[in-house]
C-alpha cells in the first residue's frame, strides 16, 4: 500500500513566507535629494537586453524619489555590511540622511544620475523603463533597463547577503555545477 503524503492547506501569504530566501539589495536614487533604502523585492525579466524590477511601497520616501527621477542604482552588499543594510530598511530618508547616518558613501553614477553605492561590491545602474502601478498591489514595480555596472575585482557571490522573513543570510553552499 502507497502511504500518502501529508500536505497542509496554506493561505497564500504564509505560503509565499516558505520560499527560500533572494538577494538582498540597497537602492540608491534621487539627484538633488538622495536616498538609500533596502529591496528585498527584487526580480530579473530579461537577461538580453537586461531588464531588472523592484517593487517598493508608496508610502516610503524612496518611492517619491523614485517618481521624480529616470533612474536608480540597484547596489549588491557583501556579508560585512548586513547591520547597515538592516539598518537602512527601517529609517526613512524623509527624516535623516541615511547615507551619513549609516556609514554608506554615494558615489556619482557613470551612466545615471542617481548615485550608486560605494561599500558594496556590485553596482547595478538601471534607466527606467516600465512601471506597474495597480491600486489593488501593495508594490508598485519599476523594471528598467541596465546601463552600466561595475564589480569589486575579489567578488565573491557566496558572500552577497541574501534575504526572506525576517532572516538574513549568505546563501550556501553549491550542490552541484551544470
Ligand atoms: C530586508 C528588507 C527588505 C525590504 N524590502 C523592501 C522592498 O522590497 N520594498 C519596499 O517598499 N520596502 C522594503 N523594505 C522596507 C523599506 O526598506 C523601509 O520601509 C525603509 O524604511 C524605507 O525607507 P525610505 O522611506 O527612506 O524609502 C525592506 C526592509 C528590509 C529590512
Amino acid at each position: 500500500m502507497r502511504e500518502e503524503k501529508l500536505k497542509l492547506d496554506m493561505g497564500a501569504i504564509e505560503a509565499v513566507m516558505q520560499l527560500p530566501p533572494a538577494p538582498v539589495m540597497l537602492l540608491a536614487v534621487g539627484e538633488q535629494e538622495q536616498n538609500v533604502t533596502t529591496i528585498g523585492m527584487f526580480n530579473v525579466f530579461s537577461v538580453d537586453p537586461t531588464i531588472v524590477g523592484i517593487g517598493i511601497k508608496t508610502s516610503r520616501f524612496s518611492y517619491k524619489l523614485l517618481e521624480e527621477s529616470d533612474d536608480f542604482s540597484l547596489n549588491v552588499p557583501g556579508k560585512d555590511l548586513v547591520e547597515q543594510v538592516a539598518r537602512c530598511g527601517y529609517g526613512s530618508g524623509s527624516k535623516m540622511n541615511k547615507f551619513s547616518e549609516i556609514g554608506l558613501t554615494p558615489q556619482p553614477g557613470k551612466r545615471i544620475k542617481s548615485p550608486s553605492i560605494l561599500e558594496c561590491p556590485l553596482n547595478i545602474e538601471v534607466k527606467k523603463l516600465e512601471q506597474v502601478d495597480r491600486a489593488d498591489w501593495d508594490h508598485v514595480w519599476y523594471m528598467g533597463k541596465v546601463v552600466h555596472t561595475d564589480i569589486d575585482q575579489d567578488y565573491d557571490r557566496g558572500n552577497a547577503l541574501v534575504y526572506w522573513d525576517g532572516e538574513f543570510r549568505t546563501p550556501g553552499a553549491v550542490l552541484k555545477r551544470i
